[in-house]
This record gives C-alpha cells, structure tokens and sequence, in this order.
C-alpha cells in the first residue's frame, strides 16, 4: 500500500505549489479507517482524547500510556483499512510530563509512541523545549511542533484563549516557529492565532504549517474528529465547522431502539435464528419456525 511519508508531508508548502494538507484526529481503528477512506494526509492520535472521549475537561489527564493504547488501536484499524489511497501519516501526541523533565524521558516516551504504531510525534511549545526536540530528532523519531494556544499549557495562560494578539507575542512565535524548523520539526501546528501572524509564521519557515484556529493562509488545516463530525456538544470553539450531527443523529437511532425493544418491535423474524423443522420436532415445539443458525 501506499503510504504519506515524512519526507513528503515536510516538502509540503503551498507557496511551492503543493496542495493544502489535511490532518484530523482519531482515537480508535473505526475513526481511522474513516480517515483513511476520506484521504487524509495524517492522523493525530491527539491529547484531546482526554477531552473528546474519556470526558475531561482538560488535555491534562492523560497518560502516555493511554496515548499509546489508542495509537496502537488506529495503527491496527490502518493495517486493515481496504482504502486504495495513499495511508496517512500517524501523529502520537506527547502528553503534558511526558517531554517536560529529562531528554532521556522525552526520547523513551516518543519511542514508546512509535512502537505503538506512530511514526512521527508532536509536541507543544517554542524554543524551552528545543532540547527534548532535538534528542528526539536525534533518535530517529520526526517531531511535528506545535505553537499558538498549547492546551497542555490551559492553567499556565489562564484559559483556552486566542494566542500572539500583540506586537511582541507576535514577533515571539516567529520566532519559536524558526528555532522548531530550524531544530528538525517537519511540520508546525499553529492553534488559535490571528489569521495575519499565522501567515508571517507561514511565510518565514520552510516547512508546512498545520492550522486550527490559525485562518486559511497556512499549509494545510486540522479539526478534531468529534467537532467535524458533530459528536463533541460541550466546546463549540469559533474555529470548528461541523460537517456532520452524528452526535444528534446517534441519539435518535438509540431512541429508536429504545422505542421498538419496548414495543416489541425488536427483534423482527429475519433477525432472529430458528431450529430446523427436524430439531424443532424432536424437541416437541410442534409449529416452531424452523430455519438453520447462520
Ligand atoms: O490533541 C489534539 O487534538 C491537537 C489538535 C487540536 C491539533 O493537538
């Protein structure tokens, strides 16, 4: 099968002439296999699975452990995806304290995050982090950067808020955005940054810059898999577009369920098994429906 490389992703400007990539998250082997099949570029195995599926409020609680159980989950849901398109790159997200205390940490957590079945790993932050960045560059593991509103840094700015409004906050990102390329980032995300700072970003590195929240004049865009499709209600940030209301759509067919279990209209006779005639008779249920288990 085909499959996104790194080299490939990281050679991926617009400016180049290069088409906008396309990145969205997944958590599980179904949710890949749909990103697989809508031809994504890459698939973020991302912290906000704290979020979006195990109900926190915050990208703080997970582990990376549990970073790699759902790593292992999309990487398996590829290894039996039947798209014909080209396989996305996986992206296993480095929680908060996994990167954050050694070099030595920050290289064996990345590692565990590829042998779960990632081939890149992102990371939050600018230029404090450029040690763990370049140790891990080091060891083989692409690092994808990540800049702008860092979620894993929520208590440390007071909220989930827009990012780089003023001059010198601004001036900072490039900054940060040239020492992650320059470091061996391959691609930066930008997160909840004005249209206008995410382009200077854009137009100062070399490689692709990923936006959520950063407007449209970046490399390529990502959402989370549960905004796009409508199935995350607490947080309707202004960035999401819901391309679906599979959310509402699963709570009328579990009300319909519910509805036809009570009026015994569930199981219906063709999806119910019956003996043959012969085992029927024998077990005296004279008049049984009689058919064969499948
Ligand atoms: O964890 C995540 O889903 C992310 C995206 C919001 C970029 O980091």
């Amino acid at each position: 099968m085909r499959t996104q490389t790194v080299p490939a992703i990281r050679a991926s400007k617009v400016r180049g002439g290069s088409d906008p990539l396309v990145m969205v998250t997944a958590y599980d082997a179904p949710g890949a296999r749909q990103a697989h099949a809508a031809g994504v570029d890459l698939i973020l195995v991302g912290d906000t699975l704290a979020m979006v599926v195990l109900g926190y409020d915050d990208t703080l609680q997970v582990s990376v452990d549990d970073i790699a159980h759902h790593t292992g989950a999309v990487a398996r849901g590829l290894a039996s995806s039947p798209s014909e398109n080209p396989r996305p790159l996986v992206v296993g997200d480095l929680p908060w304290l996994s990167y954050h205390t050694t070099v030595d940490d920050a290289v064996r957590n990345a590692a565990t995050l590829i042998r779960a079945g990632a081939q890149t790993v992102k990371l939050e932050g600018g230029r404090k982090r450029l040690s763990m960045i370049e140790a891990i560059v080091d060891a083989e593991i692409p690092v994808m950067g990540h800049l702008g509103l860092t979620p894993q840094s929520v208590h440390a700015v007071g909220g989930f808020k827009v990012q780089a409004r003023q001059h010198d906050a601004a001036l900072e990102l490039v900054r940060d955005a040239k020492a992650l390329a320059a470091a061996g980032c391959f691609a930066i995300v930008l997160e909840a940054i004005p249209d206008e700072v995410a382009r200077m970003v854009t137009d100062s590195v070399d490689v692709p810059t990923i936006g959520i929240g950063a407007g449209g004049d970046c490399d390529g865009q990502v959402l989370v898999y549960h905004d796009l499709l409508g199935i995350e209600e607490r947080m309707r940030p202004r960035f999401v577009r819901r391309y679906a209301e599979l959310g509402s759509a699963s709570v009328a067919a579990l009300t319909a369920f519910a509805a036809d279990v009570r009026a015994g209209r569930f199981p219906a006779d063709d999806e119910t098994y019956h003996l043959s005639a012969e085992v029927a008779e024998t077990l005296n249920l004279y008049g049984a429906k009689a058919d064969t288990a499948e």
